[in-house]
């Protein structure tokens, strides 16, 4: 019979999880921005992106990663802040990163010429000059990054395991609560469905000596479901649905509003995310898909995501106001 999924999370949080040790320094930070832009009459957006990382020993040589590249949480990162809101960017190390997200293949040495000049044989000082041609629209990208920075518009947390990734989240949740309904989460980051609680996992190097490998890992607790009840049960929160399975992508996604009550799925497949999503609420669907034009035009999906999804967020907080 399948383990049913925990009750009291918390709790299995403080004991199967390693708690960062800087946890507590982030979430005072992250509680700091999401006041700080609230007060200026900003939204706050907490995005989560990448995969996590699944140790299986605790001298960790090998682990279990997945194969999401943050390219999804990195661009839409961008849109949200075009759209007015302040984002908290909670993503795997080195995965994807706004702005830079388009430079990441290039050979930064390639797009570089040395001019000469300059003192000794280091050559400080020298004039090295960026060739635009391989670094394309780079002027236009700096300068909005620069702009961004200057405005503390991107908070930048990282994390690299499961463990710092479900703590981090927590935090963030919590430090966003005083927000109420100007917060988003936008859950875009892969997690493992499975891990190795520390209590069952080798300390040293599995040895391939003692011949096949057999693992047997437990349910991660799906930390949705005390994100939207007890953590932060005023904000807008959206979950992504993945599948490889188009035929059950759907479903899936209702199934996840019908159990965690949230406000959105972002429902997508393996193969067709760049190009292809529905949006799902309580009350409507929305298909998103990019025309060949769009491609053309190198319109990003996410560019779509995020405008959707701010005016259900908008609508939300009206709700939420005339409630009061
Ligand atoms: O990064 P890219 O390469 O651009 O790819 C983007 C993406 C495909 C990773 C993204 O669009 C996406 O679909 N992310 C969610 C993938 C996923 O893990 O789906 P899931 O069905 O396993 O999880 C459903 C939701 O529950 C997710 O929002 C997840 O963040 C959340 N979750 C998952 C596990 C867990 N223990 N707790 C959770 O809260």
């Amino acid at each position: 019979m399948a383990e049913p999924r925990i009750c009291s999370i918390d709790g299995k949080l403080t004991e199967e999880f390693a708690i960062p040790s800087h946890v507590e320094e982030v979430k005072e930070k992250m509680a700091a921005f999401a006041r700080f832009h609230a007060e200026a009459g900003r939204r706050v957006v907490l995005i989560t992106s990448g995969g996590t990382k699944v140790p299986l020993e605790s001298r960790t040589v090998r682990f279990l990663d997945n194969f999401s590249s943050g390219r999804r949480g990195a661009a839409s990162a961008e849109y949200f802040i075009d759209s007015g809101y302040a984002v908290i960017f909670l993503h795997r190390h080195h995965s994807l990163y706004p702005y830079t997200r388009m430079f990441v293949t290039i050979n930064m040495l390639d797009a570089l010429q040395f001019m000469g000049g300059g003192e000794g044989a280091a050559g400080n000082g020298a004039e090295v000059v960026v060739n635009q041609q391989v670094l394309p629209n780079i002027a236009k990208v700096l300068k909005r990054y620069q702009e961004v920075k200057d405005g503390g518009l991107l908070l930048p947390i990282e994390f690299n395991t499961l463990s710092e990734y479900l703590h981090l989240l927590k935090a963030a949740a919590q430090a966003l609560n005083s927000i109420g309904s100007k917060a988003m989460f936008y859950l875009a980051a892969a997690v493992s469905d499975f891990y190795i609680p520390t209590s069952e996992m080798p300390e040293h190097k599995i040895q391939s000596s003692n011949g096949p490998l057999q693992l047997s890992m437990k349910m991660v607790p799906k930390i949705l479901s005390p994100l939207v009840k007890d953590w932060a049960p005023q904000a807008f929160v959206t979950s992504f649905k993945l599948e490889t399975d188009a035929s059950i992508l759907l479903d899936k996604a209702r199934g996840a509003l019908d159990t965690y009550r949230h406000q959105a799925v972002v429902a997508n497949v393996l193969d067709s995310r760049r190009g292809y999503v529905v949006v799902v609420t309580p009350e409507t669907q929305a298909e998103l898909i990019l025309s060949k034009e769009d491609v053309k035009k190198e319109v990003e999906i996410e560019e779509r995501i995020v405008s959707n999804l701010t005016s259900e967020h908008s609508k939300f907080m009206t709700q939420a106001a005339s409630a009061k």
